[in-house]
């Protein structure tokens, strides 16, 4: 009886130290995808092709501007959920909206060649076969 108290404090501090980390704890993302798409890097990606890698040079100097962080409602470069239903209308469809522009569902604009018209229609389907690559 002399002891309750000195081992029930302990207890009762124990659990409301609990209490405190339970509900500090930062609340979760509401979307969180599997891949983290903040930490892609197309930089490092492993290419088979020298077309591929031609792409990959294409892409950054200009693609990069919007996919990279999805700004204007881009799709992110190696965001899978975000490219799968886009890669399901077929390259040729994803070629002609890259290269004549696209205005999607949302009205976000890809704008023709993503505004770089000294491209070539082969460089910009370069371009899309590397972020298609890239984002499947
Ligand atoms: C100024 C910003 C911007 C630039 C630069 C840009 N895009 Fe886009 N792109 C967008 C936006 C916004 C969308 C989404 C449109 C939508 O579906 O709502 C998009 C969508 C796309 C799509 C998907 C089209 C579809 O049918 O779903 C492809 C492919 C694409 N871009 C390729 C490219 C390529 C290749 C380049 C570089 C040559 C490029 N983009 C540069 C803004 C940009």
């Amino acid at each position: 009886m002399k002891d309750w108290t000195g081992i029930g404090r302990p207890i009762l501090l124990g659990l409301l130290g609990i209490m405190f980390l339970v509900s500090c704890r930062p609340e979760e993302e509401p979307e969180k995808k599997p891949v983290s798409v903040q930490s892609f890097d197309p930089a490092s990606l492993v290419l088979d092709t020298p077309e591929l890698e031609q792409g990959r040079e294409i892409w950054m100097a200009t693609c990069a501007q919007c996919h990279i962080r999805g700004l204007g409602g881009a799709p992110k470069i190696g965001d899978i959920a975000a490219w799968a239903p886009r890669i399901a209308k077929g390259k040729e469809v994803l070629y002609d909206h890259a290269l004549h522009g696209f205005v999607g569902p949302q009205l976000n604009e890809m704008p023709a060649k993503g505004g770089f018209t000294d491209l070539t229609d082969d460089e910009v389907k370069l371009a899309v076969d590397f972020v298609v690559f890239a984002s499947q």
